[in-house]
């Protein structure tokens, strides 16, 4: 266990662990006083409004979240307006960096809301933002803050199916996107991307940034490029006045079923919690450079590469590209060009680092760092140590942040200044955040003990206040388990003897694959769509560096399979390759699985209910037996004793799991 440094805890916003308990007495007034501190057009008539599931923050409070930003800003316009908000790196090493001022991004912002107004975008409409890591990325958002249009912005590496569920979902009518973007020095083009992603759905006009050299298409009365749009745009757009409920943003993650969620963002709420998470948890200050490597197509960036630098005043930066790109140390090196004092970032990009060797990064000069931070999936305690060691050397405090795209801010981690910071354990809840760890049958259980984590009222401002066109879902994936009062978050958890949380995994049928949310039912549902595919079961197994991967088991419908293709000796390697490409044409390469496997038949239930549980068990013990050598060693890991796999005698099939383990043996 860690202690802050006396340099942290001198400088750092809140120092004293009293924070906590004051915070306990009253959350609802402790919220009340940090949302009095920004600047409301009108103030709430109530903090906390709760009709079970729904609940509102600051209801009847007037707002909007740009003006917190710019010219009512905390911390004073004419202070802050001079100071660089915003610094783009790009990922071509020879292309220049930009930077741009407060009143440079307020200048930017207003002239594409006023663009978004000419194209008729008006109060409470959906646009779809479709851009890579580039600074327009950020003023698109804004700009639609600015006007009340509610931003629905889709990771740029998603794929055009991807695009066309969230656009169809949210019938948005504007899309904006860019020509292309560059991946490890190949231009995508995303405009491409985006045309096909948009048919079948609502989109009448097409804004399109150009960013790469790439010629693309432009259709006359559709697409219109986002330099004309915006040049004759008048520098100031008057901010739209938001009710506190009203929606800032529709945000998809991953469903059970094939469609995405939209997971809703209230403005009050949000705002509050986005500025306040910010500034204790990374302890802004006016000198600092933060760098959040997380995209703008997650709730990481929306809110910590995006929201909460900009209302604490503070300069952030955001990169284009592959941390690893054009060679393994471009992170290190970008830290030390731009003077880095906060970076946050995610454990498989730490254990990447990490097997790159510290050799790699030993020129570099890191000592303008003095925040670390960590967001997206356990921790381990090795990895944990050496991002300690290695990057912080011992002076940072790591800070393990758990949250999730529902509770659109951080919500337990350490704070800086009080600690403690313990290897793979996340923290305290937020001062003011009531959690517990219920058993099954929803009994509080003691320290120690794994159980589910549960919030409970009054919540936390930033927590979702629905899923878009679905009340059902919302009620039946957060608010049905342990009741319509407390919040269930899916994830399994302990606490240590003094309340700090270990988040274990969750308990769903969620993937995480460096960092990134799926589920077994979307990416199961993007592979059946195959021709090919007569069905799947899709599992998350153990990954040395992204956490977990994805491994799916398909069984192919050879009626679909031509005479000529069933005499190939490769047939069994091309179907595997079919699902391959299924799934990144569904969603996108970062689903792209470790292993495919074609198998006969799939372990069922009577009823028909696939199994994975148990493909799972067969597989796990071969995965983490370690070399092939030391399986050979120790013959019972790969002999699967019947108690290991569970009970099979609910199976229909029961004789289908030795085939499979078979196949999985001679794989490996
Ligand atoms: O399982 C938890 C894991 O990520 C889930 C939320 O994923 P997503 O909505 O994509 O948001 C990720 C970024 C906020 C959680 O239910 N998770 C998130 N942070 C941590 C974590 N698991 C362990 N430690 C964390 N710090």
């Amino acid at each position: 266990m860690y202690f802050p440094t006396k340099e942290i805890k001198n400088s750092a916003w809140v120092k004293d662990k009293k924070i906590y308990k004051q915070a306990e007495k009253n959350p609802i007034k402790f919220w009340e006083d940090l949302a009095g501190k920004l600047f409301w057009h009108k103030k709430w008539r109530k903090t906390f409004l709760h009709k079970p599931p729904y609940f509102q923050w600051f209801v009847g409070g007037k707002i909007n979240i740009t003006s917190n930003i710019f010219e009512n800003n905390f911390l004073g316009w004419e202070k802050i307006k001079n100071k660089n908000a915003l610094i783009w790196e790009p990922e071509l090493v020879e292309e220049q960096s930009k930077t741009l001022t407060y009143n440079e991004l307020f200048r930017e912002m207003n002239r594409a809301a006023n663009g978004l107004i000419k194209l008729g975008v008006k109060k409470e409409d959906r646009v779809g933002i479709y851009l890579p890591m580039i600074p327009e990325a950020i003023i698109s958002i804004l700009a639609c803050a600015r006007i009340g249009a509610i931003h629905t912005v889709v990771f740029s590496a998603f794929s055009p199916s991807a695009l066309k569920v969230r656009l169809q979902d949210t019938d948005a009518k504007v899309l904006i996107t860019s020509n292309g973007y560059y991946r490890k020095g190949k231009i995508i083009d995303l405009k491409k991307n985006a045309d096909d992603g948009i048919k079948g759905t609502k989109v009448k006009k097409v804004i399109v940034v150009k960013h790469t050299d790439n010629k693309v298409k432009m259709k006359k009365t559709r697409d219109i490029w986002w330099n004309d749009l915006i040049k004759n745009q008048s520098d100031y757009c008057k901010p739209a006045i938001m009710d506190s409920g009203d929606t800032l943003f529709i945000l998809y993650t991953s469903g059970s079923t094939g469609r995405p969620k939209g997971t809703i963002q209230s403005c009050g709420g949000y705002m509050v919690q986005a500025y306040w998470t910010g500034k204790w948890i990374f302890d802004f200050h006016q000198d600092d450079i933060f760098w959040s490597t997380a995209d703008l197509g997650w709730i990481t960036g929306h809110t910590y590469s995006c929201y909460s630098p900009l209302l604490n005043g503070t300069t952030f930066l955001i990169y284009e590209g592959s941390l690893d790109w054009p060679k393994p140390d471009r992170w290190a090196q970008i830290i030390e060009k731009y003077g880095v004092t906060i970076f946050y970032t995610a454990p498989t990009a730490v254990r990447m680092f990490e097997k790159f060797g510290a050799k790699i990064f030993k020129k570099y000069n890191f000592a303008t760092l003095r925040i670390l931070g960590s967001v997206g999936e356990p921790i381990d305690e090795s990895a944990w140590q050496w991002y300690f060691e290695k990057i912080g050397k011992k002076r940072c405090p790591i800070l393990d942040t758990w949250w999730q795209t529902e509770t659109g801010g951080i919500l337990i981690s350490s704070l800086p200044g009080v600690g403690p910071f313990k290897p793979s354990f996340t923290g305290l809840p937020f001062p003011g955040l009531k959690t517990d760890i219920l058993d099954e049958k929803g009994k509080s259980l003691p320290s120690n003990k794994q159980g589910n984590l549960v919030i409970l009222p009054p919540f936390a401002p930033g927590l979702l206040s629905g899923i878009y066109k679905n009340p059902k879902k919302y009620l039946k994936t957060y608010w049905s388990q342990c009741g319509k009062k407390i919040y269930y978050t899916s994830d399994a958890a302990y606490k240590d003897k003094n309340g700090l949380i270990r988040i274990v995994g969750r308990t769903d049928d969620v993937i995480k694959v460096a960092g990134h949310r799926f589920t077994t039912g979307e990416l199961e549902a993007a592979i059946n769509l195959h021709p090919n595919i007569r069905e799947c079961a899709v599992i998350g197994i153990p990954d040395k560096i992204k956490g977990e991967a994805i491994v799916v088991f398909a069984v192919s419908k050879s009626e679909n399979v031509s005479l000529k293709e069933k005499r190939s000796p490769n047939i069994k390697e091309q179907i595997k390759k079919q699902v391959i490409i299924q799934i990144r044409k569904e969603i996108g390469p970062i689903a792209t699985p470790k292993q495919v496997y074609l198998v006969r038949d799939l372990p069922k239930t009577r009823s028909g209910k696939i199994m994975r549980r148990i493909l799972k068990r067969l597989f796990t013990p071969l995965e983490i037996a370690g070399t092939e050598k030391k399986r050979k060693k120790n013959k019972s890991l790969t002999g699967f004793t019947k108690e290991k796999l569970g009970d099979l005698s609910t199976l229909a099939n029961p004789e289908i799991v030795e085939k499979i383990q078979r196949i999985l043996k001679k794989s490996l």
